[in-house]
C-alpha cells in the first residue's frame, strides 16, 4: 500500500507519498481501506519532530480516517468487512490502509458523505470529551471557544449551540461571518481586541496555553471551568491561584492521542451516544475547507500552517477506498 511518510523532521516538503508495508490486524483490531483522513495540528508538530509517536502507533501521520472495513481480527464482534466507518486513530490515517482497535470505530453518519466522515472523529472526540464530559457545559451557560475557525473550533461552536449554550469565540476578523453562521453569538478578533472585556465564561475551551492563561482566568465566571487542549502560546505560565480561589474555578489540561485504548473507547461511546445523533440529523455539519489527494499532503500542511483554512482540510486516497 501507499502512505504519507515523514522523510526527516522539517517543512511540508518532507512528506512523501510512497510504498510501505501493509498493516496487519492485531487482537481486537480491524483493517480499514481508507478513503479520507484530515489534517490536525498535531500532524504538523509530528512532521516537525516535536510530537513523538506514542508506543505501538503507526509512524505515519493521521489521527482520523473514514473508509470501508477490509477485514477484522478473529476476536472482533459487531463489525464486518464492507461496512462504511470512520475511526479515531493514534496515527496512520494518511495511508491507503490502517489498523485500528475496533472500539475506536464509529459508523458513518447518515447525513454526511464518506469523505466528510474522515474529518469528524478527532474533533468530535476532543470537543465532546473536554467541553461536555470534563467541563460539563450545560444549557444556558456561556462558553468561550478560542480559535473558532479551527477544525476544533468549528465543531465546538456547533456542539455548544446544539446544547443550548451562548457561544463566544476568538478568531481573525475574516472568519467571523462564517462563525456566526455556525452559531457563534459573539465573535472577537483576537488580533485587535481584548477577549476578557465583557466576557464571563462558565467554560473556556483553550488552545493557546501559557500566553492566554492569565486572561482566561480573568474571563472565567464564578464556578468557571478552563480546559486547555492546545499549547500554541507555550506551556509554562504563572497561575494566579488567588483569582482561581475567589471564583471557585478549575483548570484542566488533556491530550487525546496518548490516552490508553480503554479511555478512547469510553470517549467514542460517549460521542456515539450524545454527538452522533446531532450529526445524523444534520444539526452539526462537518466544516470542510478543501479536499486534496494524500499525494499532496505537503500542500495541505502548508495551508493549515498558514491559517488559510476554516474548519478541516481533508486528504483523500487518490485510488478511493
Ligand atoms: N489536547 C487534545 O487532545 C487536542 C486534540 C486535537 C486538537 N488539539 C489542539 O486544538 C487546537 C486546534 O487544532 P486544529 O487541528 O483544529 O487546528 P487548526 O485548524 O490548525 O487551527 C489553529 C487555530 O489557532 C487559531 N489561533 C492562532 N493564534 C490564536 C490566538 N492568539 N487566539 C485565538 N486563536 C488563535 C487560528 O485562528 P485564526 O485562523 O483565526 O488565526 C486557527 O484557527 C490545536 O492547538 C491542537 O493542538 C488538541
Amino acid at each position: 500500500m501507499r502512505a504519507v511518510t515523514i522523510r526527516e523532521p522539517g517543512g511540508p516538503e518532507v512528506l512523501t507519498w510512497t510504498e510501505v508495508p501493509d498493516p496487519e490486524p492485531g487482537p481486537g483490531e480491524v483493517i480499514i481501506d481508507v478513503l479520507a483522513s484530515a489534517v490536525n495540528r498535531a500532524d504538523i508538530l509530528q512532521r516537525q519532530g516535536f510530537y513523538p509517536v506514542p508506543p505501538g502507533a503507526s509512524p505515519y501521520p493521521g489521527l482520523e480516517c473514514s473508509g470501508r472495513i477490509a477485514n477484522v481480527a478473529d476476536d472482533v464482534t459487531g463489525w464486518h468487512a464492507g461496512q462504511e466507518v470512520c475511526a479515531l486513530l493514534a496515527g496512520g490515517g494518511y495511508a491507503e490502509r490502517v489498523a485500528v482497535p475496533a472500539v475506536q470505530l464509529l459508523p458513518k453518519p447518515d447525513a454526511v458523505t464518506l469523505t466528510e466522515a474522515g474529518a469528524l472523529p478527532e474533533v468530535a472526540c476532543t470537543v465532546w470529551s473536554n467541553m461536555v464530559d470534563l467541563a460539563r457545559l450545560r444549557r444556558g451557560e456561556t462558553v468561550l471557544i478560542h480559535g473558532g475557525g479551527s477544525g476544533i473550533g468549528t465543531f465546538a461552536i456547533q456542539l455548544a449551540k446544539a446544547l443550548g449554550a451562548t457561544v463566544v469565540t476568538t478568531a481573525r476578523k475574516a472568519k467571523h461571518e462564517r462563525l456566526r453562521e455556525l452559531g457563534a453569538d459573539r465573535t472577537i478578533d483576537y488580533t485587535t481586541e481584548d477577549f476578557t472585556e465583557g466576557t464571563s465564561a462558565d467554560v473556556i475551551l483553550d488552545i493557546m496555553g501559557a500566553s492566554y492563561l492569565a486572561s482566561n482566568v480573568k474571563a472565567l465566571a464564578d464556578g468557571g471551568r478552563l480546559v486547555v487542549i492546545g499549547l500554541q502560546g507555550g506551556r509554562q505560565a504563572e497561575l494566579d491561584l488567588g483569582a482561581m480561589l475567589g471564583k471557585r474555578a478549575t483548570v484542566a489540561a488533556t491530550a487525546l492521542r496518548s490516552r490508553p485504548v480503554s479511555q478512547k473507547a469510553t470517549i467514542v461511546q460517549g460521542v456515539l451516544r450524545e454527538v452522533w445523533p446531532l450529526i445524523d440529523s444534520g444539526t452539526i455539519r462537518p466544516v470542510v475547507d478543501r479536499t486534496l489527494p494524500m499525494s499532496e499532503a505537503a500542500e495541505a500542511h502548508r495551508v493549515v500552517e498558514a491559517g488559510e483554512h476554516l474548519g478541516k482540510v481533508v486528504l483523500v486516497n487518490p485510488a478511493g477506498a
